[in-house]
């Protein structure tokens, strides 16, 4: 076994890096809300694994799905060719709890994936050229899903991206009517992450559905971040009653495995399967092991009710950090256990966090706001780990 010190390094020169500042911590094992490094030191993981972990890290039952679905096999064909029990429930289960008639499930790999199969499934269904994304939205990093993304700094190291995306304010209502008949799909996510948290005014989500319809637009809600209970319902369109043409899924889809998924009605979702047929096939994408874990993730979910359980910690937690932190930073705000702490300054937000961090709390500024620190635990995160966290949290402002 290679020294703690030696596998790091080794990290450093053979695992491609994506930033000059990983946070290094050299994991030993994880659970619940908390993720130990090999030399047993504790972290308080206020990310929940960057928005997977909704049922806490190595769920007993999701692990003992996953060496059940083991043992009777692994991969065995490519997506959509055999009838494989978990991929087949886990559909099931999800067309139930989705809102309106979106009741057939293609599955991927990852957000990102599912997101370029709902781009290609609008273009083919309507026949249209156009999408529509919005500003500090962030969909993922392939070319298709990168082309949604609301930040140029991150698209212009790889332009030319596609030229057919609208970018358009977000939270605007008076700019939908931009919305034309030449737009195959529109993006969105109901509460932006990576942009800094950002929670639309009541009318924006339901103004959207309604220009999406007037001009037969498919509105794509992208739910890879909010969805499975993290703001407080299943999935947060529910907070403003909309229903989405396609539903985008993600992270805490696959309970800590890679899964993704997006879903339609049958007539959205027929067009992937003619003209022609096999155009939109994946290899690995609703893997049986992710599925099952998948299955049973979902069963915590809805037989602790966590999405409740999100909904009430989340609203003590910002009322409490409201309380003790509000003088000294610029906003706190959130749904569920969805929250963000907004800072003045880039610097003061970096120091903050890598002052937490000093102290055992893993969180982060968001992707596209640097002046925002994110946090979204595991939804089962005890009431005794929110206050250490505050209290840790009231010292770093310090
Ligand atoms: C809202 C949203 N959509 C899509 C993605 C891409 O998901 P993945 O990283 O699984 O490709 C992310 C990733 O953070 C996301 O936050």
């Amino acid at each position: 076994m290679q020294s703690e010190s030696k596998l790091r390094e080794t990290f450093l020169r053979h695992v491609c890096q994506t930033s000059s500042q990983p946070l290094g911590i050299v994991v030993g094992r994880a659970a619940g809300a908390t993720i130990w490094d090999t030399a047993g030191r504790p972290y308080l993981d206020l990310l929940a694994g960057m928005g997977v972990a909704n049922v806490g890290h190595s769920h007993p039952r999701v692990v003992a799905a996953i060496e059940q679905q083991a043992h009777a096999y692994l991969h065995v064909s490519v997506y959509g060719e055999m009838v494989q029990a978990p991929q087949v429930r886990l559909a099931q289960r999800l067309t139930d709890l989705v809102p309106g008639e979106l009741s057939v499930v293609y599955f991927t790999n990852s957000g990102a994936e599912a997101i370029e199969g709902a781009m290609k499934t609008a273009r083919k269904f309507t026949e249209r050229p156009r999408f529509v994304a919005f500003d500090g939205s962030f969909h993922g990093d392939t070319f298709g899903a990168l082309s949604l993304g609301g930040n140029p700094i991150y698209q212009e190291p790889f332009e030319p991206l596609l030229p057919v995306v609208d970018l358009m304010p977000f939270d605007d209502e008076s700019a939908l009517q931009r919305i034309d008949a030449s737009v195959a799909a529109v993006f969105v996510e109901p509460i932006q992450g990576e942009g800094g948290v950002r929670i639309p005014s009541d009318g924006f989500l339901r103004a959207l559905r309604h220009r999406c319809t007037e001009v037969d637009a498919l509105l794509v809600a992208d739910e890879v971040i909010t969805g499975f209970g993290r703001t407080g319902k299943m999935f947060a369109c529910a907070h403003w009653e909309i229903v989405p043409d396609i539903l985008v899924l993600a992270k805490a889809l696959g309970g800590g495995m890679p899964l993704g998924a997006f879903i339609g009605r049958p007539e959205v979702m027929r067009t992937l399967s003619f003209d022609p047929p096999l155009a939109h096939v994946t290899t690995f994408g609703g893997h049986p092991v992710s599925c099952a874990a998948g299955e049973a993730a979902l069963d915590v979910l809805v037989t602790e009710r966590l999405a409740d359980r999100a909904a009430h910690l989340g609203a003590l937690w910002v009322e409490e950090l409201r309380h003790t932190l509000g003088s000294k930073v610029r906003a706190v705000r959130g749904k569920g256990l969805l929250l963000a702490i907004e800072f003045e300054t880039p610097d003061a937000t970096r120091r903050f966090a890598a002052r937490c961090f000093e102290h055992g709390l893993i969180l982060n500024w968001t992707l596209h706001r640097d002046t925002v620190i994110r946090l979204a635990p595991p939804l089962v995160i005890t009431e005794s780990e929110l206050q250490r966290a505050t209290a840790i949290m009231v010292d770093a402002v310090r």
